[in-house]
């Protein structure tokens, strides 16, 4: 059975966990640590500790963190059992009640009333930061937060799209057309059904190192990362493709953000529309992993763009490798089409991907 831990939330432009476990068993033993600088949902950091690796990972994005802290340090079934009752004891409606009310016209709709109390309650309860448990509670919910509801009660929004948060005015103009209404959910039944399910599978035993920032900054506190990163297995932003926060802003929301999309406020670097400033940025990246990781460290990349062929795309990757102040050997490259589901997912505005290219690479000194 796949490991049910890898799918507790969808994350925009995401890669299989297949193609991390193909790396990793080809470049990788037992024990090796592996780094994600753009962690997105953590599948490279979750899948080396099930492959018995060592993981480094780090990402500005605050889902990208808890999903991938969540992912790696889960705690036993029975502390979110626990959890979740003392939070349901600790729930009173009436004093959510007016809060739910104050929402904008999106959450009227895009939740039941209470579901939204409950929502807004553990909003301000849950210390995903800093306590593992809630860490878990929080990545469930995240996971929940939107989607199909005609084909699931696993979702707590009227209709949305499970990858991204549509935007504001654009679902309320829809679901006003469609006459949807949010369906009535228990967020904590939710979660308690939630947990059983994902905690059918194992968590990984292991460790992993879960950064919450800039991978620009990785340089800066080398001493406190293992010595032999030996491995890189990543994707960066792809050029001119989407902005992780302004398309996941309700989860965002979820974990104490604004209520409405925003972009920048987390990274400069989602979405780059000028060629240059893009391979400013991925020199940045070489910059970084040339001084944080081992002397013959193995780096696979996988990176996609509509407006710049896969090839193109592969010879500036390689080109730009000469910031990393190594000397860095191309073992190969890639040419793979994304799978339809992803690419159908784009959402209208963003401009759809259809191939990406996977390059390794390897430093030779
Ligand atoms: C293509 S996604 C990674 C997806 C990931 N491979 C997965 O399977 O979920 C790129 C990630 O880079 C993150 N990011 C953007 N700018 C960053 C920066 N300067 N430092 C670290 N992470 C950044 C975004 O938040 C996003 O999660």
């Amino acid at each position: 059975m796949r490991n049910r831990f890898h799918s507790i939330c969808p994350y925009f432009a995401m890669f299989p966990e297949a193609f991390a476990e193909t790396w990793l068993d080809r470049l990788t033993r037992r024990n090796d640590v592996v780094l994600d600088p753009f962690s997105g949902r953590g599948t490279t950091a979750f899948q080396s500790l099930l492959m018995g690796r060592r993981a480094v990972a780090c990402d500005v994005n605050d889902v990208a963190y808890c999903l991938t802290k969540a992912k790696t340090d889960a705690p036993r079934l029975s502390s979110l059992k626990r959890r979740i009752n003392q939070l349901e004891e600790g729930f009173d409606g009436r004093r959510w009640h007016h809060a739910a009310e104050k929402a904008t016209e999106f959450f009227q709709y895009a939740f039941h009333t209470t579901t939204l109390q409950q929502l807004l309650y553990l909003r301000e309860t849950l210390r995903w930061r800093d306590n593992r448990v809630d860490t878990m509670l929080a990545a469930l919910i995240l996971g929940s937060l939107h989607g199909e509801m005609d084909t699931s009660d696993s979702y707590l929004s009227n209709q949305m799209p499970r990858t991204i948060s549509t935007k504001p005015a654009y679902s309320v103009r829809f679901w006003k057309k469609q006459r949807l209404k949010a369906p009535e959910r228990n967020t904590f039944q939710l979660l308690r059904s939630r947990a059983s399910f994902r905690y059918e599978s194992e968590p990984p035993e292991g460790e992993a190192i879960v950064l919450h920032r800039d991978m620009r900054d990785l340089p800066r506190i080398r001493e406190t990362l293992p010595q032999r990163i030996s491995c890189v297995i990543t994707s960066p932003p792809y050029f001119d493709v989407t902005d992780f926060e302004e398309d996941q802003w309700l989860r965002l929301w979820f974990l104490g953000g604004p209520a409405r999309p925003t972009s920048g406020r987390l990274s400069r670097d989602d979405r780059h529309s000028f060629e240059a400033e893009y391979w400013r940025f991925i020199a940045d990246m070489w910059r970084s992993l040339g001084a944080v990781v081992s002397r013959t460290a193995h780096i696979v990349i996988r990176i996609g763009s509509r407006k710049v062929s896969p090839d193109r795309l592969a010879k500036t990757l390689n080109a730009s490798s000469v910031f990393s102040n190594r000397r860095v050997e191309l073992i190969g490259q890639e040419i793979s089409e994304i799978q339809k589901r992803q690419t159908g997912a784009f959402r209208p505005g963003t401009v759809g991907v259809s191939m990406e290219v996977d390059c390794h690479f390897r430093f030779r000194s």
